[in-house]
């Protein structure tokens, strides 16, 4: 039987006609495979979204009716769509299930929407807040305060947590030293949350959404402002005993004057009714592993209460009746000490430490510790249940930890520590001093020595953000610790569902520049590109682990450059060392993931999204909607550009995840970039016209890395249907159309964009029109190709006039020889032409444009021109002893552009021109 549900798609119908008025029809289901990419039906799921496309022309959203193959309910709604106003990306939301299916088929067929409705989440909204009922747990949000959630109660009746909260501690300065402390005059601050906003999705039976907006106020210490605003939200699945709690915060303080010394979500846990020898802490280990201890503990005593007893305790189940134990036990359990409070400390990726004492004021009691700790804690009874906090990527994410507290009292706590109070404040200051370069022929000389593009004033982390998640699962009563172990596996690895690869790249929806390997002509060439695209998203898999690229900050990035002499990546070195999507890792991770399916390739690319798009870009302030140039600090340098933040870079997983809604705010977040131009001139150092931005008037922007990463928002938010869709198109649209009206299109290099209209006007330095050559190696290098291949799909017959010559004509002569350079352009600068590997793909887009084979005749030796060489021996080299810190794999001839180019470049390649490939390369 099929049950399926129809919500969220009638709103949109007025956008299903074509400006034609010709309304669309098309009667043919079509059936999609979805599968979990981990291979098997997850042992829990507590209810998972995920995304799929749809072919141009064939779905509209007032006439779609989607179902599930099953018993189970699905909530629908549209994520993105074409130009003719046909479906182009779906989210659909499955509840929760004891057992899930081993995969799923979801169906559109044209038709009225069915009418059946799924058993399904309520939820109830009034003046003071909002109750979402799942069928498992109920939970109330308040709509102000401090508390982001009042209560969980279960289906039973009973409150397993309370008083939800966000705590953050931080400090005025910082002792430089151990002799220092006792110096100065640091002031200590508390607070916690404080609600400013809270809303709730509409038409949500399997998945609603709460999303709760603030800053953290003070609580205690002394005076200061709020700060540290968050972004909470808790997702709430049909029939789900858990909440997904997405925490995203964005560092609005002062890097001098704010040392963030602790950041947490803490939730109170009442034991009243609880015996204490029936409360029970868990506290999760390596691998599935766990603490388990009882407050009161009865077992190792000097006398046996009964064996009955002692297991029922380690088992979290309820004691037997303490009538029934010997009674050299129960009459002396006043003299075994209550253990309240207990901390696991991971201040690095490679160990943590546990620690438990009776009270403030006494000793802690060391607990034996040992390497990386999955991340949750319980607290409760055997009776009266409890609440396990789980924290993502918690190792990965160090310094953390868990805090129970209280546990031998009416009311306990746990507390999930996103940055730990155990560890170091949290020093955002610059990593130096200024070096005393002070003007732009300075600054531009030290680029010369360390890569680095620094000025005053600009190493600045006000306005990044950090994104974390978690879990909180409720319990009736303490559960066995295999189920919390299986509980650990899901906060870390949260089910995913994906369609094949071959469906996802037939509808084009996801762009037409990658295939599938299955796709492949199966030469030995082909077969070796693929076991290179393989061999290098492995490669920076490992490197994560072996260079333990993670922190509260750092996890999710790469290195950019290797040191070969001290066998490291250069992460002390200025522009070699944080990567920060540069030359588009970005664009060879994800596509490589919807080619493969590949698992581990999802959850890096997965990683490195969560990291780039929230500490490598400004989310406030006045360089909100631009990134930082790859550095020693992820905000150090001086070049902030549009290149870095581009939505190209998170558009595969913000469709494949159903729309993730933290993403879709960092796209809504670049919106306003084409603005900053007006304050902020990237080429402010080189420049040598004499032009200077002003607000309000028309400003330079670089056709490629600048208008590609424009192009990027705009297009997606059209594609989305956002509430800035109209303006969003406007201006993709008058661009595009500008550029055609430049004398030599693309390769004019710069035009002056004006951010009312969108409009473009040849460069100041050729007010006339009469064609300036200013080509750059970088311009195609942050996904201008992908773009616009998304772009021309998009538009379809309505593309602006001209706009694919331009485009073909920058693909054609970026390395044409250079006399047919001169003969168009009556210049050439094919000596400077570099980047030829990333760049033979703009030549297979042009053979896929055109089918013309002078495109491809040159692609595939232009991709052998430089870069990683595809025959070469792709090993790594492993070292160990003295020369290492600690045993790696070493491939002293991977730089990461190198990587990133050959990876993209290949899947581009590959995709376009499988035929043109020769038999050796
Ligand atoms: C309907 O969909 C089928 C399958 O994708 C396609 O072949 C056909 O052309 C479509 N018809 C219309 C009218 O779009
Ligand atoms: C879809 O919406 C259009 C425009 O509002 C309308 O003309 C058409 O009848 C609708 N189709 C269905 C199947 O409801
Ligand atoms: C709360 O947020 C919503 C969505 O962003 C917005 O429409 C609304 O105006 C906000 N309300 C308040 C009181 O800030
Ligand atoms: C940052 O804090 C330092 C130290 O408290 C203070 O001297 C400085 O003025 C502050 N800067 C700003 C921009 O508030
Ligand atoms: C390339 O340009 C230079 C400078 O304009 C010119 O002297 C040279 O003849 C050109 N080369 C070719 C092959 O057109
Ligand atoms: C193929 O493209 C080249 C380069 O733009 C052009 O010179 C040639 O005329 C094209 N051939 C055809 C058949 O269109
Ligand atoms: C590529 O690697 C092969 C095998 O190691 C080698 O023979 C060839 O010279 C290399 N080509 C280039 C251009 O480096």
């Amino acid at each position: 039987m099929l049950h399926s549900f129809f919500a969220a798609l009638t709103a949109t119908a007025a956008l299903v006609q074509r400006s034609s008025g010709q309304q669309y029809q098309n009667n043919t289901d079509e059936s999609v495979n979805v599968r979990w990419i981990d291979g098997s039906a997850p042992a829990y799921n507590s209810g998972t979204t995920f995304g799929l496309p749809w072919a141009r022309g064939k779905f509209f959203p007032n006439g779609t009716n989607f179902a599930i193959s099953g018993d189970g309910a699905l909530q629908s709604w549209v994520t993105a769509y074409w130009n003719d106003g046909s479906i182009k990306w779906t989210g659909h939301a499955i509840p929760a299930s004891e057992a899930s299916q081993e995969s799923y088929v979801i169906t559109a067929s044209s038709g009225a929407g069915n009418a059946s409705q799924p058993a399904g989440v309520t939820t109830l909204s009034s003046d003071d807040g909002i109750t979402v009922d799942t069928g498992k747990i109920s939970v109330s949000f308040p709509r102000t305060g401090n508390n982001v959630i009042d209560q969980i109660t279960t289906a039973g009746g009973k409150v397993v947590g309370q008083n939800g909260k966000l705590v953050l501690h931080s400090q005025s300065g910082v002792s430089e030293d151990i002799q220092d402390r006792g110096n100065s005059s640091i002031g200590y601050f508390g607070f916690e949350s404080a609600i400013d906003n809270v809303t709730v999705s509409e038409n949500s039976p399997v998945r609603t959404l709460v999303t709760v907006r603030g800053k953290h106020q003070v609580a205690n210490g002394e005076d200061h402002d709020d700060w540290l605003q968050f972004v909470l939200r808790f997702y709430l699945y049909a029939n789900s005993d858990a909440i997904r709690l997405v925490h995203s915060v964005v560092f609005d303080g002062n890097s001098t004057g704010d040392f963030i010394t602790g950041v947490g979500v803490r939730f109170e846990v009442p034991l009243t009714d609880e015996e204490l020898y029936n409360r029970h802490v868990r506290i999760a280990g390596v691998d599935g592993g766990m603490l388990s201890e009882a407050v009161k503990g009865i077992t190792g005593l000097r006398r046996d209460p009964g064996e009955e007893v002692r297991s029922a305790q380690f088992n979290g189940e309820a004691t037997p009746s303490i009538d029934t134990w010997d009674t050299r036990v129960s009459s002396r359990l006043q003299w075994i000490p209550d253990w309240n409070d207990y901390t696991l400390s991971q201040l690095s990726p490679d160990g943590f430490t546990l620690k438990k004492r009776t009270k403030p004021g006494q000793s802690w009691v060391n607990i034996p510790g040992s390497t990386r700790s999955g991340g949750l804690a319980y607290l409760g009874g055997a009776t009266q249940g409890g609440l396990a906090v789980g924290l993502r990527n918690f190792w990965k994410h160090y310094p953390v930890g868990l805090d129970i507290r209280d546990a031998a009292t009416d009311v306990g706590q746990i507390t999930a520590w996103l940055y730990s109070p155990e560890a170091p404040p949290l020093d955002l200051r610059p990593y130096h001093d200024g070096l005393g370069l002070e003007t732009y022929e300075e600054q531009l000389d030290a680029l010369e020595i360390t890569y680095e593009d620094w000025e005053e004033g600009f190493d600045t982390p006000y306005g990044v953000a950090r994104t974390n998640e978690l879990y909180i699962y409720a319990f009736d009563q303490t559960p066995p610790q295999d189920h919390l172990s299986t509980l650990i596996e899901h906060t870390n690895t949260p089910p995913v569902l994906y369609a094949e690869p071959e469906y996802v790249h037939e509808t084009k929806a996801a762009g037409n520049w990658w295939a599938p390997p299955s796709s492949n002509t199966s030469s030995d060439v082909a077969a070796k590109i693929e076991s290179n695209l393989e061999f290098l998203a492995k490669f920076y898999q490992d490197q994560v682990e072996q260079r333990r690229w993670y922190g509260f900050f750092d996890s999710g990035d790469i290195m950019h450059t290797y040191d070969v002499d001290r066998h490291q990546w250069r992460y002390d070195i200025g522009g070699y060392a944080w990567d920060n999507s540069e030359l588009s890792p970005d664009l060879f991770f994800w596509p490589q993931f919807l080619r493969t399916g590949n698992k581990d390739v999802y959850r890096f690319s997965e990683a490195l999204t969560r990291h780039t798009g929230e500490v490598d870009v400004y989310h406030i302030g006045q360089w909100k909607g631009l990134g930082t140039r790859h550095g020693v600090q992820h905000w150090g340098d001086s070049a902030k550009q549009a290149r870095i933040s581009t939505a190209q870079y998170r558009k595969i997983f913000y469709f494949v995840s159903g729309g993730d809604e933290r993403v879709g705010e960092l796209v809504d977040e670049t919106l306003d970039t084409d603005k900053t131009y007006e304050r902020l001139d990237p080429n402010r150092k080189v420049r040598t016209d004499g032009w200077e931005p002003a607000p309000g008037q028309p400003a330079t922007i670089g056709l490629g890395t600048d208008w590609s990463a424009l192009a990027a928002s705009w297009l997606l938010e059209w594609e989305r249907r956002g509430s800035r869709w109209q303006e969003a198109k406007t201006k993709l649209t008058n661009t595009m159309i500008g550029v055609v009206n430049l004398k030599n299109g693309f390769v004019t290099g710069s035009a002056l964009f004006n951010s009312e209209d969108g409009t473009l006007s040849p460069p100041p330095t050729d007010p006339d029109n009469e064609g300036v050559v200013a080509v750059s190696h970088l311009a195609g290098a942050f996904g201008l190709m992908e773009v616009i291949a998304e772009i021309i799909e998009q538009f379809d017959d309505d593309l602006p006039e001209g706009f694919q010559q331009a485009w073909l004509d920058y693909c054609y002569y970026y390395r044409a020889p250079a006399a047919e350079q001169t003969a168009r352009y009556g210049t050439n600068w094919t000596r400077t032409a570099t980047l030829r590997q990333d760049h033979s793909r703009l030549l297979a887009h042009g053979y896929y444009l055109t089918q013309n084979q002078t495109y491809a005749d040159r692609a595939w030796s232009e991709f052998e021109a430089d870069g990683l060489n595809t025959t070469g021996t792709w090993e790594v080299e492993r070292l160990n002893g003295s020369e290492v810190l600690a045993p790696v794999d070493e491939a002293t001839w991977i730089s990461t552009n190198e990587a990133a180019n050959y990876g993209l470049a290949a899947i581009v390649n590959l995709a376009y021109i499988p035929e043109a490939l020769p038999e050796s390369l």
